[in-house]
């Protein structure tokens, strides 16, 4: 989505859930690079921060699902140049690499345990072909506490990649801890009473002081799940 009054544009913002939250990651610079230096160009990524790591079987699917894509599309050409001189260009599209490169301030909204992550990322079916998982991936609620510490993994390496954005100014992210996809697209997630919450503050409010540069973007990872007592009643999507 594109939100911007084109003859009198003071303020552009770039947004994107999902495969389209990565989508917005690696045009973010491009986007911007279309206005004057007086207009303030933000992107806000949310659930788009997919990770390059292996499934439970010990397998990079995910990555190799990727790779079918950045050939088919050509990606290599909008891919940053530095990571290219000493990674695969796969490897490169994962945003863990791309926003090494971005100038453009950023805000990235995630969950640490993101259905959609945990369901083809982590334990793809190909990987669980016993069906052992099936009913911890619908709903985390039906987890064991074995499968719960494999999901952490997922939050601490995400935790461990945006470790890059913690210099950088204008930046900030919001890692929580709830199982939920896309959480800036409903009202019930991105701002209401039975919004996630960290530091007491809600999606809509950590991105609004972001946006308009009242503070320093927040820059938070939730506890492990399930400590976050707002995440209740968050519906997976
Ligand atoms: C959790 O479930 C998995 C898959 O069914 C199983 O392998 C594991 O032993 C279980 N762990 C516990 C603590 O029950
Ligand atoms: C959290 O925020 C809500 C509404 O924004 C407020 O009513 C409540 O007092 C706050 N709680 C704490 C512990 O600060």
């Amino acid at each position: 989505m594109i939100f911007f009054s084109y003859f009198y544009a003071f303020q552009a913002i770039l947004t994107g859930c999902s495969a389209g939250g990565l989508a917005m990651i690696v045009h973010c610079d491009d986007f911007s690079a279309r206005f004057s230096h007086k207009v303030s160009v933000k992107c806000l990524v949310d659930a788009g921060f997919i990770l390059d790591v292996k499934d439970i079987s010990e397998q990079r699917s995910f990555r190799s699902l990727y790779g079918g894509v950045v050939h088919l599309q050509n990606v290599r050409q909008v891919l940053p140049k530095d990571c290219l001189t000493n990674k695969e260009p796969t490897e490169c599209f994962f945003p863990a690499e791309l926003i090494k490169s971005i100038h453009t301030p950023m805000f990235i909204v995630n969950s640490g345990y993101d259905p959609a992550q945990i369901r083809n990322v982590i334990v793809p079916a190909s990987s669980a072909p016993d069906k052992s998982w099936l009913s911890c991936k619908d709903n985390i609620r039906n987890c064991n506490s074995t499968q719960i510490d494999v999901l952490d993994g997922l939050r601490t390496t995400m935790a461990d990649a945006l470790k890059v954005v913690k210099d950088k100014e204008d930046w900030g992210f919001f890692i929580d801890s709830c199982f939920t996809h896309c959480q800036t697209v409903l009202d019930v997630s991105w701002n209401s009473h039975n919004s996630p919450r960290l530091g007491n503050k809600t999606i809509a409010e950590v991105v609004g002081d972001w946006h308009r540069g009242r503070t320093q973007g927040v820059k938070e990872v939730d506890c492990k799940y399930p400590c976050n007592p707002t995440c209740n009643s968050q519906s997976p999507l």
